[in-house]
């Protein structure tokens, strides 16, 4: 047994975060038994069994054999730590777990280490630059460590963006710091762990502008949170002696203008070298900013995660290839004469040999250098770019000089996903890309154009993708904490937005919705309920929030008075609303919201606000099936979107499932097998057909190369989920609109469906953080085999199936403390399985027969099928000029121009079959 991932609150050896509500977990890998028994936690000052300050004891685990739920004793995706920590202290744990197989092992050390205390005194004073708020101050100060250390820790915080440095080294590998948040409601401050040396030491803080008060934000020139750089810092000294001394920003510290010259996160960097340690310095003034809003940092670490190679593109003098649609910069060695202004600019297109930016629109997304004459490895500091292509200007580099950094939040990879077909893989490496791209502290809606915002409707359309890609706990519970410290300055209304621009615009159905649905994905993915715990207040605030606005517009249980988004960038409407009654929209979401919040609201304990909740989506339903849905059970907004909508949030009147069904699947034949749906309708697509038992028109949806679809996107060398189905349109221009990422996640949020359907992994609501995993794989013969691994907060869960003729091999892996409930394919069966391997061979049913319902195409395709055709209805191909658009035989049949009698359509159709039948014969 081996007992790994320990973490605290979902982090890594988490230094100086915000640990007030501190849960720990592990994982059990290579156990010889099914789920913990005993579990012993252990908690130290020193990585040593003689430096323990509480030892839990033997602590008996039972499980429910069901659900695997944890009935007793300590749960390994949280367990609440039962004491009192204090502050500006390391403490070391490690768990020992022993199985019900006997097999036990103790971890390693650990540790995690806490902040100042809440409310603590600053022995420091807030400074602000003598240079004003037009210069890029460099602060910084000289002292003296005049006994040995012990060890030395630097409470600090640097606005608009800082870097620090002891003695010309940069303190950590943490880029932009202190990252994004709700400035105006928190500020978080960090903790490093210098390396002082005993003597003189020099701590320096590099300036920038960043989200805080640079240009940023929709509609927006002037800084948006604060006009002035401030600095807060305080260096404790620990000596060795015991002693302690404490070095606080004070009036005594310097300030010189430092060699940054100009940054914005839109528009790049100048970082002018010749400027470094020049200048005049000045002592430092104080700063009217109040320490009050000050918090201990919540946010995980954003830094380089991968470096990329750049490829020279081919014709084009200067420009490299990152090979990869990214968010980041490039570092590169320069080694240019003193003066020389090398110039770097970044696109995520190329267009006839040249850098294609007209979608970045207002960014100016440009680093421009001035060598000193020294040779550096150069990077900018307070920005970054969404970029594949880079082309440089001024200076000569070879390929090998340039790197690509990419840059996004500290979270583990859980979902892989391969399968046999190469343009799949691509499409679900695309997905991931783009998540990395947008999760830098916050998740924007794309990293180049001047957005890159946290909009809330594209997160809460990726949450549950975003959750099956990679562990983002800690990265998405820091977004609640914005989305919630906004909707408190908006009395319970959510932005459109969080952190909040300037644009103010909010108030609307799937956008708002984040505050419900990603916390409960969260909670789904994870297993911890401390997200519910802290988003409910906002939950509850966000429903009474559109009852409110529906009581004042007297529209009963439907929300339909107010401005909607829509169904955005749908394909069916006149505009980027879509085609969808917005206020089915609206009131679909207001339902979905209302239940969640139930969901939530039980899960903690707070029973009341349940009942209240689960009353009041009660009302919303009748309203929905009033409104929306004729006496007799027919939807009466025929969309995509609303079918999808309706069905997959059981909005629709009782028995009357297959009829929404079936008028999905109408509209998606009228359409030609093309979806139309934009960001709300999408997410749901697919696993509407699935729930409808027609997994194979998903997968037709999911494997279609035509536009519009995701691997249209894929054909024309897509690395990462465009903004629109037409990005790029299909005669090969770019899409005109203004409004043109190629680096967006919300139609990513197809991942879902591909590990729940093609991996058939959910996680169970009974039992979340997968300690129940509902597992219902779905092989498709298109398919020839597929693998999806998840690895859980549990360890590695995996399911991989083959097809062999008619036959499909299925092996199922289960990590340890979990119960997986099965359902095998083709069969239907329930099978419960606790952890281990297991392996089956399915027989499927043959395959489905071809006929009048078979897509014009497919028929069309082979010359045997085609020869049926041809024999038995010739008009069909040479006499009726559009029969391809009616996509089917049989939609063609119901149109006036077939003039087939109901005996010579049935002779086709079996003729159709028995030329089916000879191509099956081996
Ligand atoms: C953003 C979207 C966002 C939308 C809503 C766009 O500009 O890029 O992703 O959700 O606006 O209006």
């Amino acid at each position: 047994m081996k007992i790994t991932r320990l973490q605290t609150n979902h982090l890594t050896c988490p230094l100086g975060f915000d640990l007030t509500r501190a849960r720990l977990s592990w994982t059990v890998e290579d156990a010889r038994g099914s789920f913990a028994a005993q579990v012993r936690i252990q908690m130290a000052s020193a990585p040593e069994e003689t430096a323990l300050l509480t030892d839990t004891g033997l602590m008996a685990t039972t499980h429910d054999p069901d659900t695997g739920c944890v009935l007793d004793g300590p749960d390994n995706l949280g367990w609440p730590l039962p004491m009192e920590l204090a502050p500006r202290t390391r403490y070391y744990w490690r768990v020992w777990v022993q199985d019900d197989a006997g097999d036990a092992a103790w971890s390693d050390w650990t540790w995690l280490e806490t902040a100042k205390a809440p409310g603590e005194r600053w022995d420091a004073q807030v400074l602000a630059s003598p240079f004003g708020p037009a210069v890029h101050p460099v602060f910084h100060h000289t002292f003296r460590a005049e006994k040995p250390l012990r060890q030395a820790r630097l409470y600090c915080l640097g606005l608009g963006e800082y870097e620090a440095y002891l003695n010309g080294e940069k303190l950590g590998d943490e880029v932009l710091l202190p990252g994004f948040h709700a400035y105006d409601s928190y500020l978080q401050y960090q903790t490093f762990a210098p390396p002082v040396h005993p003597g003189e030491n020099t701590l320096a803080f590099l300036l920038g502008d960043g989200w805080y008060k640079g240009r940023y934000g929709l509609k927006q020139s002037a800084p948006r949170y604060g006009e002035d750089y401030a600095l807060l810092a305080e260096l404790h000294l620990c000596y060795e002696d015991g002693t302690e001394e404490v070095i606080g920003t004070d009036e005594s510290w310097l300030v010189t203008p430092g060699p940054v010259t100009f940054d914005g996160i839109y528009d790049g960097e100048t970082f002018d070298a010749r400027l470094m340690g020049q200048g005049e310095s000045r002592p430092a003034i104080p700063s009217p900013l109040s320490v009050q809003r000050l918090t201990p940092r919540i946010s995980p670490c954003l830094r380089v995660q991968e470096e990329r190679r750049a490829q020279r593109v081919p014709g084009a003098e200067q420009i490299f290839d990152m090979g990869q649609n990214m968010a980041g910069w490039v570092s590169f060695v320069c080694d240019a004469p003193a003066g020389t202004i090398v110039t770097l600019r970044f696109a995520e297109m190329l267009r006839d040999g040249t850098l294609y930016r007209d979608n970045l629109r207002g960014a100016k997304c440009t680093f421009t250098y001035i060598s000193d004459g020294r040779r550096r490895v150069v990077r900018p500091h307070f920005t970054y770019f969404g970029f594949r292509y880079v082309s440089v200007e001024g200076y000569t580099l070879a390929q090998e000089d340039i790197t690509g950094c990419v840059i996004y939040s500290d979270m583990r990879q859980t979902g892989f996903l391969r399968t046999a077909h190469e343009k799949l893989n691509r499409l679900f490496d695309n997905v991931l890309w783009s998540q990395k791209g947008n999760f830098l502290d916050v998740p924007t809606d794309c990293p180049q154009r001047d957005e890159r915002m946290g909009w809330t409707g594209d997160i809460q359309v990726f949450s549950d993708a975003a959750c099956f890609n990679m562990d983002c706990t800690a990265f998405l519970t820091k977004y609640m904490h914005d989305l919630l410290a906004d909707q408190r300055t908006l009395g319970g209304n959510v932005p459109c937005v969080s952190p909040m621009t300037a644009y103010h615009l909010g108030g609307v159905a799937a956008w708002g919705d984040a505050v419900t649905v990603v916390p409960w994905f969260v909670y789904l993915h994870s297993g911890d309920a401390e997200i519910l715990r802290l988003s409910l207040p906002g939950m509850l605030d966000w429903v009474d929030w559109i009852h409110a606005q529906t009581e004042q517009d007297g529209t009963g249980d439907l929300w339909t008075a107010s401005p909607q988004l829509g169904d955005w960038l749908a394909l069916d409407g006149r505009s980027v609303h879509g085609g969808t009654d917005r206020g089915l929209i609206a009131t679909a979401y207001y339902f979905d919201s209302a239940v969640l919040t139930a969901k939530a609201a039980r899960t903690v304990g707070d029973t009341a606000n349940a009942q209240r909740m689960e009353e009041l989506s009660e009302r919303i339903r009748r309203a929905f099936l009033t409104e929306y849905f004729t006496p007799s059970g027919r939807i009466a907004v025929p969309t995509q979107t609303a079918c999808v909508l309706a069905r997959y949030l059981n909005l629709i009147p009782p028995g009357a499932e297959s009829r929404v069904d079936d008028t999905l699947r109408c509209l998606l034949e009228e359409a030609g097998m093309r979806l139309e749906t934009g960001f709300v309708g999408t997410p749901w697509l697919l696993p509407v057909l699935s729930m409808g038992g027609r997994t194979d028109w998903a997968y037709t949806l999911l494997l279609r190369e035509e536009y519009p679809s995701w691997l249209y996107e894929v054909n024309l060398g897509a690395t990462t989920i465009w903004e629109r189905w037409n990005s790029i349109e299909p005669d090969g221009s770019m899409n005109r609109d203004g409004m043109n990422s190629f680096n967006h996640y919300a139609y990513g949020s197809v991942a879902a469906w591909m590990y729940r359907v093609i991996g058939g992994l959910s996680p169970d609501e009974d039992a979340p953080g997968f300690r129940c995993i509902r597992c219902a794989p779905e092989p498709d013969r298109r398919l020839p085999w597929a693998e999806t691994r998840l690895d859980t907060g549990h360890g590695l869960c995996r399911v991989y199936w083959q097809w062999h003729g008619d036959e499909v091999a299925l092996s199922v892996q289960v990590p340890f403390g979990c119960v997986m409930r099965l359902t095998l394919p083709f069969t239907g069966e329930d099978v419960r399985l606790t952890a281990g391997t297991y392996q089956w061979t399915l027989t499927a049913p043959p395959a489905p027969a071809l006929g009048l319902d078979t897509p014009w195409r497919e028929l069309l395709g082979q010359p045997e099928t085609r020869a049926a055709v041809e024999a038995n209805f010739p008009r069909a191909i040479r006499g009726i000029a559009f029969q391809q658009q009616l996509y089917t035989m049989r939609h063609l049949l119901q149109s006036p121009f077939a003039e087939l009698t109901r005996e010579e359509a049935a002779r086709l159709e079996a003729a159709i079959r028995d030329a089916q039948h000879h191509m099956l014969k081996p």
